[in-house]
């Protein structure tokens, strides 16, 4: 159902949930164009409430779309992969420091942008980081006929379903994250990792803005909880991977072009479904820099 966001000079603004888990669409607005304070505080709190924003329908410029994200905080920098990962991390149509282009796109071999091809496991954007990006924003430029379409899950709702033992047990724990893509070839992350760039977060981290309890683990690099043997920590994962991956939990994003995305990284992760890999997919982001994580 189709709400009216009332708030004073902003009463064009409509929100649609899109799913029992997390999404809604907002519509009314048109982002090419700046925006007033009281309108970006209305984003902020349907952001706050439903965690991935839709806009449909979106002509935007690169500069639009920066633009538009500076309301909500400084701009994240394109992170420099480690070297044995620099290929798929550089894109040579990638001319400003805040944008990645997320693209299989080639031109005489080279890629484009980075993070191109097929299936995705679920993530956090850059967990690696001490301050991982507050928030991700993705434009959709071109898109495959079938496929890539981009899954999120609610981790105040994975939180919640941590089993009260779980809970009592992990209180305090923080989990290693490192930018390693490869689970199954991690048991060197049990070595030196010091070439490697890695953080430790909390397990459960503090939203700074709504205050709620948020599940801080991911399946593509979240290596380990510290303070726990091997075994142990790799079964506690393996649930906790579960849990932020429910069906239930899950808004499911088929893309339109035209689609603007902008989730929040604290409390969600995402995941991309595979497609054609002879089919073009183009997808401009940026993110908004963030803070060190509590509990
Ligand atoms: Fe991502």
């Amino acid at each position: 159902m189709q709400e009216a966001i009332d708030i004073q000079g902003a009463r064009d603004l409509w929100v649609r949930p899109l799913s029992p888990a997390c999404g809604a669409e907002l519509g009314g607005i048109d982002l090419s164009r700046p925006l007033a304070a009281h309108e970006v505080r209305a984003i902020k709190d349907a952001w706050n409430e439903h965690i991935v924003l839709v806009f449909r329908g979106q002509k935007l410029s690169q500069d639009d779309q920066l633009r538009f994200a500076a309301y909500f905080g400084d701009l994240g920098s394109r992170k420099k992969a480690p070297e044995p990962l620099r290929a798929r991390a550089e894109g040579i149509r990638q001319d400003h420091e805040k944008v990645l282009l997320v693209t299989n796109i080639k031109v005489d071999g080279n890629p484009i942008g980075a993070f191109g091809d097929g299936e995705f496991w679920f993530h956090i954007d850059s967990g690696y980081a001490p301050r991982p990006y507050k928030y991700t924003f993705l434009y959709a430029l071109e898109l495959p006929s079938r496929g890539g379409n981009t899954k999120f899950s609610n981790m105040y709702m994975a939180y919640d379903a941590v089993p009260a033992e779980l809970k009592e047990k992990l209180k305090g724990k923080k989990a290693l994250h490192i930018h390693e893509y490869n689970r199954a070839k991690q048991a060197k992350s049990w070595g030196d990792i010091s070439g490697i760039p890695h953080h430790a977060h909390p397990v459960f981290v503090t939203h700074p803005d709504t205050g709620r309890k948020t599940l801080f683990v991911d399946r593509l690099m979240t290596t380990r909880i510290e303070g726990l043997d091997e075994t142990e920590s790799d079964a506690i994962l393996n649930t906790l991977y579960e849990l932020g991956e429910r069906p239930d939990f899950i808004y499911e994003h088929v893309w339109q072009l035209g689609d603007f995305v902008m989730w929040d990284n604290r409390c969600t992760i995402h995941a991309r479904t595979d497609f054609p890999k002879e089919e073009r997919r183009l997808l401009r982001r940026c993110t908004v820099e963030g803070e060190p994580l509590y509990e």
